[in-house]
């Protein structure tokens, strides 16, 4: 018997709706895991996106073992994904869902450290910034071993709607999206360049066309984004599964890529006690550490005040 130290790499998602289901798809079709394990409150439709998903696996490079199971069965998994709870509603922002994800995280998370879970917390159920914060306390967790997908679909968006004004590919585009996965999210457009070009430079020298870009439109568009989706087909699923796969992919191949999740702040960007959605380096140890760019005076105040409505809920979430 060879004895190499090579071990199954293990994901369980606990919530396997459209979110979890499309993250499973999104893991399995690339090839990311080893063994996935698809949790549910519901069993049976767990157990039958868990069979869907295997249907998949004749067809795909990678024979990825998929099951479903109960909370006992993910403590060996490396990283649990939560993406149980509910979507908001039409009048709702994700802020207002609060109340609803946390009764369902509370049941969810004790258990898992209790069954001796050690590994690494990937939160997608909104409000994100605080169910990832709310976990990690009631986990004990050090703070680099739970982390929130955060804005790492916002800026995705916003990739996606510059590459829609400029005509060039998404993949070209360096741009973040910061603060609240929520309204209150930022673009520190000082740090956007295309190419490797600040977009600042390409706006100035292309005032006719580039320049005529309307950035605080943009802002308001990425953070509306999520909406003209979810409004028009009940889900956002696609965006976040692969968003999440982006994520996991960085761990476990302990790649230290740079992306943008929430994160507990500890004085960088000047605010302490928030998880927010900041770029950081993702390695094997989750978060390594925090990336600071430098925000300009108007960026940073703008910042502080999506920390201030985030730092609002998190005191409403303890007395939930
Ligand atoms: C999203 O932005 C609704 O948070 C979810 O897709």
């Amino acid at each position: 018997m060879l004895n190499l130290s090579i071990k199954p790499r293990k994901v369980s998602i606990i919530g396997t709706g459209h979110v979890g289901s499309h993250c499973g798809f999104s893991l399995v079709t690339q090839g990311v895991c080893d063994e996935l394990l698809m949790i549910d409150i519901d069993e049976s439709k767990a157990k039958s996106q868990a069979l869907d998903l295997s249907d998949a696996v004749s067809y795909l490079k990678h024979a990825t073992k998929i099951k479903s199971g109960n909370l006992d069965d993910c403590k060996d998994s490396d990283i649990i994904v939560i993406s149980a709870g509910p979507l908001p509603e039409k009048n709702q922002t994700r802020l207002d869902t609060l109340e609803s994800t946390i009764n369902v995280v509370k049941t969810i998370v004790k258990p898992i450290v209790e069954s001796g879970f050690d590994g690494i917390f990937i939160v997608i159920s909104n409000p994100v910034d605080i169910i990832t914060d709310y976990i990690w306390k009631v986990s004990g967790f050090s703070k680099n071993k739970v982390l929130g997908t955060g804005t790492a679909l916002d800026s995705s968006r916003l990739r996606r709607l510059l590459s829609e004004e400029t005509n060039l590919p998404q993949q070209s585009i360096q741009a973040y999206s910061m603060g609240e996965h929520g309204d209150s999210q930022i673009v520190p457009w000082s740090h956007v360049s295309i190419g490797g070009k600040p977009l600042f430079d390409i706006m100035k020298e292309n005032s006719s066309t580039y320049g005529k870009l309307n950035l605080d439109e943009l802002t308001e568009k990425t953070a509306r984004a999520g909406w003209d989706v979810l409004y028009g087909k009940g889900s956002t699923e696609f965006g976040i599964g692969t968003a999440l796969t982006e994520i996991v992919k960085a761990i476990f191949h302990n790649e230290r890529k740079i992306l943008p999740v929430s994160t507990l702040l500890d004085g960088q960007y000047g605010q302490k006690d928030v998880f927010a959605g900041v770029p950081a380096i993702i390695g094997i140890n989750g978060v390594e550490s925090i990336v600071e760019i430098n925000l300009t005076d108007d960026e940073q105040k703008k910042f502080n005040k999506s920390c201030t409505i985030l730092k609002e809920y998190i005191q409403i979430a303890k007395d939930i």
